[in-house]
This record gives structure tokens, C-alpha cells and sequence, in this order.
């Protein structure tokens, strides 16, 4: 690696802070490269070492590792210390309680309203996930049966996640954003035996009929002919103060059972499973690009030390850290980091079931304020909407508690990256943008606080374990500096084993299109230090002119308009250009739109990335169609500008009335050429 001082794709290298390189594991860039080389250079031996801190009830039975990427070879598999037998809730909570950790505290919850909060320690989770995995066995869930959750952001959630883990059952949380159809699917596909919901939340003043929309998923599950017997019901409103819009909630004593009953009787003693290191963990699903959704599977062993040694270093976590994590339960960033990495690190985690913006833009930072974060992980998406708001929401908390920030999901652009840095960091905390997938278990680039020196918009450097590369599009390889389809080289304990029911699907997916590797689907480039920068996914990408250009970077330069929130941008077919370009933008508050706000986008557009990027059309709009988990449905988008008729399935949209007001918007502007 060359000097980092010769940086050639951004102005700033931002060298660790003092504060946080004082206290960090990893100090230094070169003891990052050398403990990341001892890494790839004996995998065996760093992750047997690794191991070596959790607790296995047997060892493995045949290698530690065993791995095929190559489909000359046969069949697509990847196993670590396949015959050791453990229990991830086990290393996850009975392993602290055992050590005297039991008063720690594992939760502070909060709740929508601020004044709804709870809190549970180590012993007392034990207890209650004891007491949910005997009511699972008592409904007939055993070993290898799946259970699907469809759960607010809660305490409960985690207990029935774990309680799965402890009884050897698959849980697969399903995103409480979803709507009937999607939940019906997912219970369908994954075969569930189980349902566990809530009654309902509320996201903001907005209510969630949670239990409504689990009924109407139930109803179409037994018109597929896959009926549930059970469906048990967390008692979610309780404790809400706010009432307004809730209305009658359906209950059927034939299949609906009280959480609060059930567990009100159930011993809180429950002896674990012993399971293989590689038996299934949980399924998750995520978005292909197909349309029909891809149950990723993660197993047991591996998926636990990666997850624990990711969250372990990216985040640098000591025991005096106090973490949030703003992710969804239903995503894989709330499974790794306020599941599984968080726990197994013996962690005090801030759990949030609520919005960024209610009861003010200022949420986050109060909440900041009030626990003490020291560690704090959201998405770019949630930062541009709080970035448009009055400084006034983030200046008025202290955030002095903060060390370190963190960003998933998406690319972070450059401005949001600076915004998130000398605003709310106030230039003291690093920030670790931590690229990763579903299908990665965690994160597999990213920097380490105190030891990586950072570029706004870098994911920067590998993480343990990972060799990543990039290819161009006949799969060769390309050396050094470069942009091609994010791939990597070797198996890691996190990797996704399978696609739940289509190991085919999994093989065609991610090692079909560049053997011997596993394909992210992302575009990447390396700079001249060897630092990787997401570009976005390759189906986001769009060639104008016979320049291929990646939305991501169009749209960087669009939210550097001081008027832009948001930005999409997508393509059209265009008669000379191939492809020509239309953007979506949502204006921050009190900006208005006109003639001179778009020819400066435009000539900013042009200043960043030359004229072949400018956008041939801008559509100002009130909203991006946006799915759960914050990321913006460009396939819609692309369909809304091609004026199709047909836009495929829009079912995991938060909001679908966005589609007919942006046709509507973008109907008498668009020109087929
Ligand atoms: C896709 C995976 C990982 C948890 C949430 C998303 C994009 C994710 C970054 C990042 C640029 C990122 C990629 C990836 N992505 N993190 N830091 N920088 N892009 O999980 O739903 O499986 O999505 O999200 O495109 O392939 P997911």
C-alpha cells in the first residue's frame, strides 16, 4: 500500500483520533495489515484461535475449514468446524451469566413515545428466553422446525429469536413493514410452523396493524394450503399511552394465543440443544432481483464468530461501551449487530422502536444524550432526511458520550459523509462505513476506529478473513487501481451457506457469474492506496453515451445542491445515447423548485462528472419510493420513467400511494425518444 497521502480520489484523509487510537485494539494501520494478513495467510489457525473463546461442547469432527468455489469441481459449499457441537444462545447469554456478568444490563429499550422505556440484564433475558423456549416446545417446535416472527423492535423479539436459537428451531424475522402478501410468502416459502406477532405499534402517530395484517397473511397461507396452528400474540399496546387510530383488533381462539399467558406459566429453566456448528441458525430473507425473495441461510458456528469478531473490532467495542444501533430487527444489521455480535461481545446495547423523526428530528441525538452512546450505527439514508432539518435538532444534545459513528446499507456520499462526521461527531469520531450483505453475515470491508485512516465515501479496507478483489465483465481479474464487480476470493466463517430450498439458486446467483469467486452484485473501485469504494449494485448502473455511470455517483453529485434531500437517478432508453438520465429529487424543507436550482444541478453534475452524466430530466417530487429498509426501489423508478404499465411487485414498499403521485408527476414530462 502506497503513501495514503497520495489519495487521488478525495481532497480529505482523515487520520484516527488521538482519543480513539489511544484506547483501541487495533492502534495503527500497520498492525491492522498485520493481524489482517495473519488472517488470510493461515485462516485455519486465526479463526481456531478466535474460537477458542466461545464455548463448543465438542470439537469439530473433520477440518476446521473445508470450502469448494470452484463449480469445475463440484458442487458450491463452505463449512467450518463442521461435528463441534455448541449453542449460540448458550455463548450468547448463560456464557456471561456463568462468568458474573448477570447484572449487566443486555437491553435499555425505548419505545415509540419517549417516556416508554424498559430495561433487561443477562440473567433476567436468560430467564425470559428459558421461559419462551418452553412455551415453543410446548405448542410441538423442535429441532430444525421454523418459526416466523413478525415483531416490533422489542425485548420479546430477541427472546423469541433466542429462545429458537436455544431449542434448535430456524427463526426467520420477517420486517414488520411487510404487508400481508409479503408476510404470506415468506411464512409459505419457509414453511413456518409458527407465527409470532404484537398487536400493533406505532411508527411515529402513524398505527401498525400488526396482528390485522398477520390475520389476513394467516388467511392467505391456508388458501396456499400451508395452515398454522399457532399464532402467538405479544400484548405490543399494553403499554402504549398513545391510543389514537387503534382499531378493533381480530382474534381467533382457534389459532391465536396470548403471550402474556403462555409465558406467564412456563418454567424459566430450559436445558440447551447441542447443535452442529453447522446446522441452520436462521433464515433471512432479502430482495432478488428477480422479484421472488431469496431465503439466505446462516448456521450456527461460523455465522457466531463472525459476527462477534466483526462487531468486536469495526466497532472496537470495549465493555464500557454503550452501542445503538438504529437497524430494524427484520434486517440482517439487526440480527448481527443488536442480535448476535452485540450479545456474544457481552454488550449493553440501546434496542429503538421507533422513528429518527418523532417526536422531533432530535430523537437520535437525545437518545444519545440520555444512555450515553458511545457507539452509534445507523443508515445514510436516515442521515439525509435528519441532515435536512435545522442544525438546531443534532446542536441542542451535547452527543459528547459519542466515540465512534457507524453507516450501512448504501453508499454514503461524500456530503452525508461530512455532514455525519463534523455535525455530529463533531470531527472527534471516526466513521465506519461498514460494507456487508444479508448473504456476508457482517460486515467485509470497513475500517477499524483508530487504526484505518479514513476518505469520505470509502468503505476502505478488508476486514478479517476477507480477500476481495474486482473483475471486469469476462471475470479477469484486475491488479491495483481499477473498477470492475466487487468479488472475494475465499470463504470466511460468515458466508451464507445456502438459499433455503434452492441451492441452485444460491449457486447461479453469487459463484455462476465469476467462477471461483463469490459475486457481491456490487460494483467497486480500487484507488491507487488500495482503499475499495462501493460504487452501488451492478443493476443500479447506467450507460449514457457509452459511458457506464453509476447512479450512486450521479446522485452524490446531485445532493451536493444545498436545495437536495434526496436523490434517485435512473435510466431510460434514449435513441442516440443508449440510455439517457432522469433524476428524482426531494427538495430539503423551504426550498422551492425553478430554472436556475436545475441548471445549477445540472452544472454541478457536469463539474463532478462531466457532461456525458448530466441528467436529461429532473423531477422534483414530495418522496422516493422507499422499501423497509430505507433503500430507495429503483426498479420502480426506472419502470415510472419507461412508462410501463406493469411494475412488477411493489408489495415491500413503505408507502404505495408514492407510486400513481410520481406517474402523475412524471407523466407530462417524460419524452420517449
Ligand atoms: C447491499 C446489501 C448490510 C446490511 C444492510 C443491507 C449495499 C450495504 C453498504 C455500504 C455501499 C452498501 C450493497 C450491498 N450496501 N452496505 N457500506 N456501502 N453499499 O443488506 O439488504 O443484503 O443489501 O447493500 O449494494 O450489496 P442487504
Amino acid at each position: 500500500m502506497k503513501s495514503l497521502k497520495t489519495n487521488l480520489d478525495s481532497n480529505a484523509v482523515y487520520l484516527p483520533s488521538d482519543t480513539v487510537q489511544k484506547k483501541a485494539y487495533i492502534s495503527s494501520l500497520d498492525a491492522y495489515l498485520k493481524m489482517y494478513h495473519t488472517s488470510i495467510e493461515d485462516p485455519i489457525e486465526f479463526w481456531k484461535k478466535i474460537s477458542a473463546q466461545f464455548f463448543w461442547k465438542s470439537k469439530p469432527t473433520g477440518p476446521f475449514l473445508s470450502y469448494n468455489f470452484d463449480l469445475k469441481k463440484g458442487p458450491i459449499f463452505t463449512k467450518w468446524m463442521e461435528g463441534a457441537l455448541t449453542n449460540v444462545c448458550y455463548n450468547l447469554v448463560d456464557r456471561h451469566v456463568q462468568d458474573g456478568y448477570g447484572d449487566k444490563i443486555a437491553y435499555y429499550w425505548e419505545g415509540n413515545e419517549p417516556d416508554e422505556q424498559k430495561q433487561i440484564t443477562y440473567q433476567a433475558l436468560l430467564k425470559e428466553i428459558c421461559k419462551c423456549a418452553n412455551v415453543l416446545k410446548a405448542l410441538g417446535i423442535a429441532k430444525g422446525d421454523r418459526v416466523a416472527i413478525y415483531m416490533p423492535t422489542t425485548i420479546e423479539a430477541i427472546v423469541v429469536m433466542l429462545s429458537c436459537a436455544r431449542i434448535g428451531a430456524i427463526h426467520t424475522v420477517i420486517f414488520t413493514g411487510f404487508s400481508a402478501d409479503a408476510l404470506a410468502t415468506r411464512i409459505i416459502a419457509a414453511k413456518a410452523k409458527l407465527l409470532v406477532t404484537a398487536n400493533g405499534t406505532f411508527r411515529g402517530t402513524k398505527f401498525i396493524p400488526l396482528k390485522s395484517i398477520a390475520t389476513q397473511a394467516l388467511i392467505q397461507c391456508k388458501a396456499a394450503n400451508h395452515p398454522l396452528n399457532d399464532c402467538i400474540v405479544f400484548n405490543r399496546l399494553q403499554t402504549m399511552k398513545r391510543r389514537e387510530g387503534i382499531p378493533d383488533i381480530p382474534w381467533d381462539d382457534s389459532i391465536d394465543r396470548s403471550w402474556e399467558t403462555l409465558m406467564a406459566s412456563a418454567s424459566d429453566v430450559c436445558e440447551p440443544e447441542w447443535m452442529d456448528a453447522e446446522d441452520p441458525l436462521f433464515i433471512l430473507y432479502t430482495s432478488g432481483s428477480t422479484g421472488k425473495p431469496k431465503g439466505v441461510l446462516h448456521t450456527s458456528g461460523g455465522y457466531l464468530l463472525y459476527a462477534a469478531t466483526a462487531f468486536k473490532y469495526a466497532f472496537d467495542y470495549h465493555p464500557e461501551d454503550l452501542f445503538f444501533c438504529s437497524g430494524d430487527l427484520g434486517w440482517i444489521t439487526g440480527h448481527t449487530f443488536n442480535v448476535y455480535g452485540a450479545l456474544a461481545c457481552k454488550t449493553t446495547s440501546v434496542l429503538f422502536d421507533g422513528i429518527p423523526t418523532y417526536p422531533d428530528g432530535g430523537r437520535f441525538w437525545d437518545l444519545i444524550d440520555r444512555y450515553k452512546v458511545t457507539t452509534f450505527y445507523t443508515a445514510p439514508t436516515a442521515l439525509r432526511t435528519l441532515m435536512q432539518l435545522e442544525p438546531i435538532y443534532v446542536t441542542k444534545y451535547s452527543r459528547a458520550s459519542l466515540r465512534i459513528l457507524g453507516s450501512v446499507g448504501e453508499p454514503i456520499d461524500p456530503s452525508t459523509w461530512n455532514w455525519f462526521y463534523e455535525i455530529v461527531g463533531e470531527k472527534r469520531c471516526p466513521i465506519i462505513d461498514t460494507f456487508w450483505q444479508t448473504e456476508t453475515g457482517a460486515p467485509i470491508i470497513c475500517p477499524l476506529p483508530g487504526a484505518t485512516p479514513l476518505k469520505p465515501g470509502a468503505a476502505t479496507l478488508p476486514f478479517w478473513g476477507i480477500v476481495p478483489t474486482i473483475v471486469n465483465d469476462n471475470g479477469v481479474e484486475i491488479i491495483g487501481e481499477g473498477q470492475g464487480h466487487l468479488v472475494v476470493k475465499n470463504p470466511w466463517p460468515g458466508i451464507a451457506r445456502t438459499l433455503d430450498g434452492s441451492h441452485e439458486r444460491f449457486t447461479s446467483t453469487y459463484f455462476a457469474p465469476y467462477n471461483g469467486y463469490y459475486y457481491t452484485g456490487d460494483r467497486a473501485k480500487r484507488d491507487a492506496d488500495g482503499y475499495f469504494w462501493i460504487i452501488g449494485r451492478t443493476d443500479d448502473m447506467l450507460n449514457s453515451s457509452g459511458y457506464l455511470i453509476s447512479t450512486a455517483e450521479i446522485e452524490s453529485a446531485l445532493m451536493q445542491h444545498p436545495s437536495v434531500a434526496e436523490a434517485a437517478a435512473v435510466s431510460a432508453p434514449h435513441a442516440t445515447k443508449g440510455e439517457s438520465i432522469h433524476c428524482f429529487i426531494v427538495l430539503k424543507h423551504k426550498w422551492s423548485y425553478n430554472h436556475i436550482i436545475e441548471s445549477e444541478i445540472k452544472s454541478i453534475v457536469r463539474h463532478k462528472l462531466g457532461a456525458f452524466a448530466v441528467p436529461d430530466l429532473i423531477y422534483p417530487v414530495p418522496a422516493l419510493p422507499k422499501v423497509g429498509s430505507g433503500k430507495i426501489m429503483r426498479r420502480l423508478l426506472r419502470k415510472i420513467v419507461r412508462q410501463e404499465v406493469y411494475l412488477g411487485d411493489t408489495s415491500t414498499l413503505v408507502d404505495q400511494s408514492i407510486v400513481n403521485q410520481l406517474r402523475a408527476l412524471t407523466l407530462n414530462k417524460v419524452k420517449i425518444f
